[in-house]
């Protein structure tokens, strides 16, 4: 018997049960009913303090991540993140970009990379992506005119990459939010499903 796919969702949404959050709980509930198994974790819960360019968790060679000087809750996401086959990453987009709660968590990830002082460049510890990820983006503007003027998937592309995982899909969901309690539309609820599926299915 095979061991179930662990898929991660990472919501770097300030809202539970937004916009970001309906599609992540779609997701990850086809997901499961594809035999997956699902955590979902909420970058706001987490004690995630800024990146302060000091590099030290980039000077030491190897697989694993560089240590960060920092006492936050980094470490205990990492964990998650080792848990994990497959990647749901999450951000409305605000000011044209991923929300700044989920910008911490990216510049963070610097510690994946191996960039000594005098290298002109970071250079990931693992080149190889073993895992997949889905990304999830919303913004009040139509979809398309946001993909063009904003930088979210970029954003959260590199972050998956950085991660060791291929990037296999993106929703993004424009005209998001217009009610303060707005429900996904079904063809959206579609998407996320299909997403899903193709996460476990891919494996
Ligand atoms: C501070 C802020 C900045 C925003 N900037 C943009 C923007 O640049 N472009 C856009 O289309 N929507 C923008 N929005 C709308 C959000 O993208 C929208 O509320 C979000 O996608 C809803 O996701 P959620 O339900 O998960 O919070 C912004 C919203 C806020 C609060």
């Amino acid at each position: 018997m095979t061991s179930p796919v662990h898929i991660l969702a990472i919501v770097g949404s300030y809202r539970k049960g937004g916009t970001i959050d309906m599609v992540v709980d779609e997701m990850l509930a086809s997901a499961k009913e594809a035999g997956a198994q699902t955590r979902k974790l909420y970058l706001i819960d987490k004690h995630l303090l800024f990146c302060i360019n000091c590099r030290s968790c980039t000077q030491r060679e190897g697989l694993r991540h560089g240590a960060c000087v920092l006492d936050d809750d980094m470490e205990s996401v990492f964990k998650e993140l080792d848990w994990a086959d497959a990647l749901i990453l999450g951000s409305p987009m605000n000011a044209g970009t991923v929300t700044a709660v989920m910008k911490v968590f990216l510049e963070r990830l610097v510690s994946t990379a191996y960039w000594p002082w005098g290298a002109p460049a970071p250079k990931n510890r693992s080149p190889k992506k073993t895992k997949r990820a889905v990304l999830v983006a919303s913004s009040a503007a139509p979809a398309f005119l946001a993909k063009f003027t904003g930088d979210v998937t970029r954003a959260l592309k590199s972050a998956a990459g950085m991660l060791g995982a291929r990037t296999i899909g993106i929703l993004f969901v424009g005209l998001a939010a217009r009610q303060q309690h707005q429900e996904l539309s079904a063809r959206v609820r579609k998407k996320a499903r299909f997403f899903g599926k193709k996460l476990v299915g891919d494996h």
